[in-house]
Parts: C-alpha cells; sequence; structure tokens
C-alpha cells in the first residue's frame, strides 16, 4: 500500500495533510523561526491549541512566509483548539475570535474542542480558577452539545472549515453524532507504538472520522515536562525511539526509528503531528514517505501495543479532573462498579 499524503474529509472533501507540525510545549520565541523553517521544508499542516501560548508567534511566521510569496494560505492547513476554560456555548465565538485574531488569519482549517472536560475560566488571565487546596475548579455544566451547535454556527460563518474533538471517548463522540448537522470529521487522540487506540480506531472508521495522532512519538519531552511539574513517575514513560524493535527495523530500511514510527502510523491512514524545533529533526520526521514496511514488520510494531497501559496523557496532573462528570478515561487503579 503507497502511504499517502492527504486524506479526504467527510462532508467537506477538504484534504487534510497526513503530516503536521506539533507545537505543544515549543515556546514562543522558538517557535516562530520554526514554523518558518517548517513551511519551507515543505509542511502544509501546523497544530496548535489555545493553550500552547504560540498562536501569536505561528500567526507572524505564516503571514511573513506567505508575505515572501513562498505560498499562499489556501496552501496550508491550521489546526487549532477551543481550550478547557472555554469549553461552553457562550464562550466558543469569544475563544475563537481571539485565537483567529493572534492567528491573524479568517478562518482555521480545523476547530476541535480540546478536551471534553471544562474549567472555570479567571477572566484576567483566561486559565482555569484553582482552589486554595490545588484542585482545578470543575465547571460541572459542561455540555458537549449545545457547544457543538456553535461551533457549526462559526463553520456555516466561514471562520471554520471542518470541526473535530480531542481525546473524546467513543460513548461522548457517539453522543454528539446522534445530535450534530455537521458530524465530526477528526479525533485527535494520543496514539502510539505503544498506544495504538485499536477499537477506537475501528469505531472512527465506521464513523468516516479521520483519527490524527499526537504524541505519534511517544512524547519523549512529556516525561521531563511531567516528572518536572506533576511528580509523575518516570518509569512509565514509553521510550520507543530506543525500542531494540524499532531500531532494527529503521537500520534495515537505512531509516532512523522517528521515521519507521511514523511511517507505520501514516501507512494506516493515520495523520501524525510529530513536534519538533530542531531544523535537523524537522527534515528527519518529514522524509517518511519513501519507504514501505513489510506486512512482517507491521506485525511486529503492532505486537508492542500496550492498550491502556500505554496512555502517557491522563490529565490528571489537573487536580480532581477526574471528577468532572465527562472525564473520559478510566482512572488508572480503579474498578468498574458491578452493576446491580
Ligand atoms: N490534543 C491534545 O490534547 C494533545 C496533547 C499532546 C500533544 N498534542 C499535539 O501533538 C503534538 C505532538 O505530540 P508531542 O509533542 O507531545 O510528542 P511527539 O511529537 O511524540 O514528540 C515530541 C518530542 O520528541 C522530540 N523529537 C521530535 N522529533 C524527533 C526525532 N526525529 N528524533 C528524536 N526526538 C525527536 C522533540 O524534541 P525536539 O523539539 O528537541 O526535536 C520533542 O521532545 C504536540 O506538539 C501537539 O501539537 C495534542
Amino acid at each position: 500500500m503507497k502511504t499517502m499524503k492527504y486524506i479526504s474529509l467527510s462532508q467537506t472533501d477538504d484534504l487534510m495533510p497526513t503530516l503536521g507540525l506539533g507545537t505543544w510545549q515549543a515556546p514562543a520565541d522558538v517557535i516562530e523561526s520554526t514554523v518558518y523553517k517548517a513551511l519551507d521544508l515543505g509542511y502544509k499542516h501546523i497544530d496548535t491549541a489555545f493553550n500552547y501560548n504560540n498562536e501569536e508567534a505561528i500567526g507572524k511566521a505564516i503571514k511573513q512566509w506567505i508575505s515572501d510569496g513562498k505560498g499562499t494560505r489556501k496552501d496550508l492547513f491550521i489546526t487549532t483548539k477551543l481550550p478547557h476554560v472555554g469549553n461552553r456555548a457562550s464562550d466558543v465565538k469569544k475563544f475563537l475570535d481571539l485565537q483567529l485574531s493572534r492567528l491573524q488569519m479568517e478562518y482555521v482549517d480545523l476547530y476541535l474542542i480540546h478536551v471534553p472536560f471544562g474549567f472555570h475560566c479567571n477572566p484576567d488571565t483566561l486559565t482555569p480558577v484553582v482552589k486554595d487546596n490545588g484542585e482545578y475548579d470543575l465547571d460541572m455544566e459542561t455540555d458537549h452539545i449545545s457547544t457543538w451547535k456553535v461551533m457549526e454556527q462559526c463553520m456555516k460563518e466561514g471562520r471554520i472549515r471542518n470541526l473535530g474533538l480531542s481525546n473524546f471517548n467513543e460513548a461522548q463522540i457517539t453522543k454528539i453524532f446522534k445530535h450534530a448537522t455537521i458530524k465530526p470529521q477528526v479525533l485527535q487522540v494520543e496514539l502510539h507504538a505503544h498506544f495504538q487506540q485499536v477499537e477506537l480506531r475501528r469505531f472512527c472508521a465506521e464513523n468516516n472520522i479521520v483519527v490524527t495522532a499526537y504524541a505519534p512519538l511517544g512524547s519523549p519531552g512529556a516525561k521531563d515536562h511531567f516528572v518536572n511539574k506533576y511528580n509523575y513517575n518516570p518509569d512509565t514513560f514509553p521510550d520507543l525511539l530506543s525500542h531494540p524493535d524499532v531500531k532494527e527495523i529503521a537500520e534495515k530500511h537505512g531509516k532512523t526509528p522517528a521515521q519507521v514510527l511514523l511511517n507505520f502510523l501514516v501507512n494506516q491512514k493515520i495523520v501524525v503531528i510529530p513536534k519538533s524545533t530542531s531544523e535537523t529533526r524537522l527534515k528527519e520526521n518529514s522524509d517518511i514517505y519513501d519507504f514501505e514496511l513489510t506486512p512482517a514488520e507491521l506485525n511486529r510494531l503492532k505486537k508492542l501495543d500496550k492498550g491502556e497501559d500505554g496512555r502517557v496523557f491522563n490529565f490528571l496532573f489537573w487536580k480532581g479532573v477526574q471528577n468532572h462528570p465527562e472525564y473520559p478515561f478510566k482512572i488508572p487503579g480503579s474498578v468498574e462498579k458491578a452493576s446491580e
């Protein structure tokens, strides 16, 4: 099977590049030149979010690249996300307007609800309200359907070209599907060789939802980020880039472990958004279309799946988030309640 550079989205037939540049943990002063370099290298798709605090720098880089005559806005596919503090119908337009003005754009190609839960927002800082005991102030009224309806309106007005979700589970997506006029077109979730999301991907395929893999390399940078700030256990972090199977397959193809991990996903019609701010690695991560893994190699990589144990991003670093009615994941170590 030939790996595809674009994948068509349901309902609009827009083409989404199967490779995008991730920008989480990329500080504003670095990301501006990174995005400009990435566009020069042929990246067409940039993934950002309100919460990454870098939309303004990304907008600057894109504006400069276009005004330097290197391409047009239409050539690009820009994704951003409605934040947890704006996850309510009455806030969608306010955040989208602010994000578009930061990005200096008339529209985004894809707008996602970043997470299914919501926090109360400090109106001065636009960050979550945190209580004296360190717990996040949960907005217990989060209502996906009314939020989605406003996103649909924004799409009709031309400020969003495509709509999607991030970190939602199957039941939550199904509920939106039932009530939506425009069905979710994309789901962005954590997905890498140690956490392959087989069931969720099957559901998405059945419902014409394109899956985007975040942390496609296993997010090696998250290790420092989480351990320093949130006391995560470093032993639970995947080290996919130095996994012996991945390294051996890479050597056989004259490729790097990162290229194998990305090709493995793209080969299965999954969009990948690896983050890098290094020019060498930007090049490396985009050079993934000129080789094909054998069926035996694909099977070997499929066996690296650890299921739920492979998940890195459970968001428990936001203290108390698991008490939100829309927290989407099974809590590690929890026991399902027996039904009566
Ligand atoms: N929707 C969500 O909730 C959510 C959550 C997490 C992430 N995301 C999105 O998904 C993107 C990707 O996820 P991620 O950034 O967590 O993880 P990732 O892309 O799997 O890994 C990025 C890390 O790997 C390093 N790296 C990149 N290319 C490499 C290579 N070829 N060889 C060795 N190391 C390499 C990067 O460092 P250098 O920069 O130094 O190269 C960075 O530390 C994010 O940036 C963000 O846009 C979304």
